[in-house]
């Protein structure tokens, strides 16, 4: 078990069967949404993630994406890193590294690009109920 064979696998398996599709109540205040779109080509994604406010961390993620087969699979392994870490760490998400995991080739790398852009704009969406909310505990005054 384990080894390149088998993660190899894992990574094919995300065109195949993509993680985490869906959608999350936009206006439920522990949800953010990242809704961006790529201008070469048109397509959108949505990516979504439910955070715990007493600890920042990421429980659940979800998207959909109206776009090609490679925009999919980086939004699917985008769901799986951001789920779990807290909100500064997936800021850090580069999509380079979501191509590399995918073995993107170059004229794809702007799929990958939409991932990172979804995860910030989730992450934002999110800051921006939050502080809309006055729910971060300090009162601007
Ligand atoms: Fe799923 Fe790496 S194979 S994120
Ligand atoms: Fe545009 Fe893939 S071709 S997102």
């Amino acid at each position: 078990v384990g080894g390149a064979r088998a993660y190899h696998e894992r990574v094919v398996d995300h065109y195949e069967n993509p993680r985490n599709v869906g959608s999350f109540k936009d206006d439920d205040p522990s949800v953010g949404t990242g809704l961006v779109g790529a201008p070469a080509c048109g397509d959108v994604m949505k990516l979504q993630i439910r955070v715990d406010e007493s600890t920042g961390k990421i429980t659940d993620a979800c998207f959909k994406t109206f776009g090609c087969g490679s925009a999919i699979a980086s939004s699917s392994v985008a769901t799986e890193w951001v789920k779990g870490k807290q909100m500064e760490e997936v800021l850090t998400i580069k999509n380079t590294e979501i191509a590399k995991h995918l073995s993107l080739p170059p004229v794809k790398l702007h799929c990958s690009m939409l991932a990172e852009d979804a995860i910030k704009a989730a992450v934002k969406n999110y800051e921006a109920k939050k502080a809309k909310l006055g729910q971060n505990g300090e009162e601007k005054a």
